[in-house]
């Protein structure tokens, strides 16, 4: 199956965020993809709305916002208001707020007009989400732990992006976008896809790469 490449701008020199998404978008990238870290809910700091902002101006492609933060219901005005297309939110987030506030929170996002989705961590069964899938535009599958770039893809987690898969079919939302998030290499990519994934996140298999064209066409295939 055909996959959508979004390259994590994580990976980029952020002294040079312009030149980075305009590479990435002459060599095909579907979507870009922004690791939002708050430091809490992850230990490093990232960006902001900010960040998107200035971003978006320079690209059509759908800036795909990965909140990897403690109160993401907080965040959902900045980004939306800087031109986010799909934002995505953690369960282990929202689940320490209250039962409802994931639910809450995609409700949020959709007001705005934008794309909405829920992201699990390699140690949580997708199954978990599965009462949000009707309100998601996108289910993230971590395959590797939120916080950092350029870590080893951790393969229990096909498991997940696979239930996802077959979660979505049968409750009649073939559309539904799977995106695997953390260690997509070309080396792996068949088999994230072949598992039902078909947004394939790729930070440094991209920004590491002597033709991030070539790699991105491999990834995709
Ligand atoms: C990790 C991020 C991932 C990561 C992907 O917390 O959500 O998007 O930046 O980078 P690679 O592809 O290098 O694992
Ligand atoms: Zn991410």
């Amino acid at each position: 199956m055909q996959a959508k490449i979004a390259p994590s701008i994580l990976a980029a020199d952020f002294s040079e965020m312009g030149a980075a998404i305009r590479m990435i978008q002459s060599a095909g990238a579907g979507l870009v993809h922004c690791d939002v870290m708050d430091g809490s809910f992850v230990e490093p700091i990232t960006f902001g709305g900010q960040m998107i902002k200035n971003i978006r101006p320079l690209t059509k492609l759908p800036l795909d916002c990965h909140l990897m933060v403690e109160h993401p219901k907080t965040q959902i005005k900045f980004f939306a208001d800087a031109g986010a297309d799909i934002i995505t939110v953690h369960y282990e987030a929202c689940k320490k707020i209250s039962a409802d506030y994931l639910k809450e929170t995609l409700g949020l996002i959709r007001s705005y007009g934008v794309k909405c989705g829920a992201a699990v961590n390699p140690d949580v069964p997708v199954e978990n989400i599965f009462d949000v899938f009707p309100l998601c535009d996108m289910i993230v599958i971590m395959s590797v732990f939120p916080g950092y770039g350029g870590q080893k893809f951790i393969p229990a987690t096909l498991e997940n992006m696979k239930k996802a898969r077959e979660y979505a079919i049968r409750i009649g939302r073939p559309d539904l976008d799977i995106e695997a998030d953390g260690g997509v290499t070309v080396e792996n990519s068949a088999a994230i896809k072949a598992a039902g994934a078909n947004v394939l996140v790729a930070g440094s298999a991209v920004f590491r790469s002597a033709d991030p064209a070539k790699t991105i066409a491999e990834l995709g295939r």
